[in-house]
């Protein structure tokens, strides 16, 4: 006799504990296996008359037939969680915003200072780099500004060792006392970077900054060399349309020395409230080198002569680009840094 009915409902038992592949397998195996209960089955059969052997094997038969399908029904229905769970974990929302990336920019400082050394690196100058923390003799002294001196007080400096003077430059012009000490004439070099001064922050004053220096020594240098080299930086940098003017100034560095202005790119020189009705905005400081600098590398100022230039960089950028306030450039306010 088969229990036919019995061993359906134990299998279906079983198979209501599978909780996983492993467990399938065991259950599998313990109805179908090698010594499964059906094998175990058809060893019965061997005492039974061909007769009896004929609807015993066909019984068994369909018995193990049932028993495959119910096996195959559960293992299809566990594939198919199997599959759900998978495709639930992969599921991606393609119709949520996308998390935007920001692709960051160079900042306008950055930026100005090379579109400058570039105009004047096609004309042929060399950009040099020079140090923000200096001897006081290469940011004064050398530059004809002894301790006496009243230009001195013009500028605010940060010290950083009082003994040996160690202090962080004020202006750019260290350069020109660092390049000419290494170099001989000719030189034609032009040097952007930071600055430091004690200056309270506001709309047109940061205590730290930036300038372009630009230095040219050679022999027989005047102030038209001086004029050209202003006029080729003012109309590229501003635009074909501007001007400029030269109004005698006073740095120790230089004598002469000047005031640049250029002519009002925002009236074009008729007069408005960015040049206060005057036409000209003033850009920069500018000169012939002081004999007594040239003197100073060992430079024969009889032989040589040169011209400088300090621009700065804040300044022309804000004229430029028509802001009206010095500390958007440090304030980190994303929008002025995508601009
Ligand atoms: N160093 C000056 C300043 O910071 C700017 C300057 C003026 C630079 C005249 C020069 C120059 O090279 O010749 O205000």
């Amino acid at each position: 006799m088969i229990e036919k009915n019995l061993i359906i409902e134990n299998i279906n038992k079983d198979l209501q504990t599978v909780k996983n592949m492993p467990d399938f397998q065991i259950v599998k195996a313990k109805y179908l296996g090698k010594k499964g209960e059906i094998k175990e089955l058809m060893k019965n059969m061997t005492n039974l008359s061909i007769e009896e052997k004929k609807v015993f094997g066909q019984k068994v038969n369909e018995l193990k037939n049932e028993v495959e399908e119910i096996l195959n029904t559960k293992l299809n229905e566990m594939l198919e969680e199997e599959k759900k769970n998978a495709e639930l974990k992969q599921w991606i929302d393609i119709t949520l915003p996308s998390t935007k990336k920001i692709v960051g920019k160079e900042h306008l400082i950055s930026s100005t200072m090379k579109e400058i050394c570039e105009i004047f690196v096609n004309l042929g100058f060399t950009a040099v780099e020079g140090n923000e923390i200096e001897n006081s003799w290469f940011n004064f002294d050398a530059l004809n500004t002894p301790k006496w001196h009243p230009a001195r007080d013009m500028q605010d400096t940060f010290y950083i060792e009082s003994e040996d003077e160690k202090l962080l430059r004020t202006h750019t012009s260290n350069v020109q006392i660092r390049t000419m000490m290494g170099n001989e004439p000719p030189i034609a070099v032009v040097s952007a970077g930071r600055v430091y001064r004690k200056d309270e922050m506001d709309a047109t004053h940061l205590p730290v900054f930036h300038q372009v220096e630009v230095l040219f020594v050679d022999k027989n240098v005047s102030v038209a060399h001086l004029k050209m080299s202003l006029e080729a930086f003012a109309k590229q940098y501003f635009g074909d349309e501007v001007e400029i003017l030269l109004r005698p100034s006073f740095f120790p560095f230089v004598e002469p020395g000047f005031e640049v202005d250029i002519s009002c790119i925002f009236c074009g020189g008729k007069g408005c409230n960015v040049c206060k009705n005057t036409g000209w905005i003033e850009i920069l400081g500018a000169g012939l080198v002081h004999p007594n600098v040239l003197e100073n590398v060992n430079y024969n100022s009889e032989k040589w002569q040169g011209f400088a230039f300090g621009i700065g960089v804040e300044r022309v950028a804000m004229l430029k680009h028509n802001l009206k306030d010095m500390r958007e450039f440090v304030k980190n306010d994303v929008r002025f840094i995508e601009k």
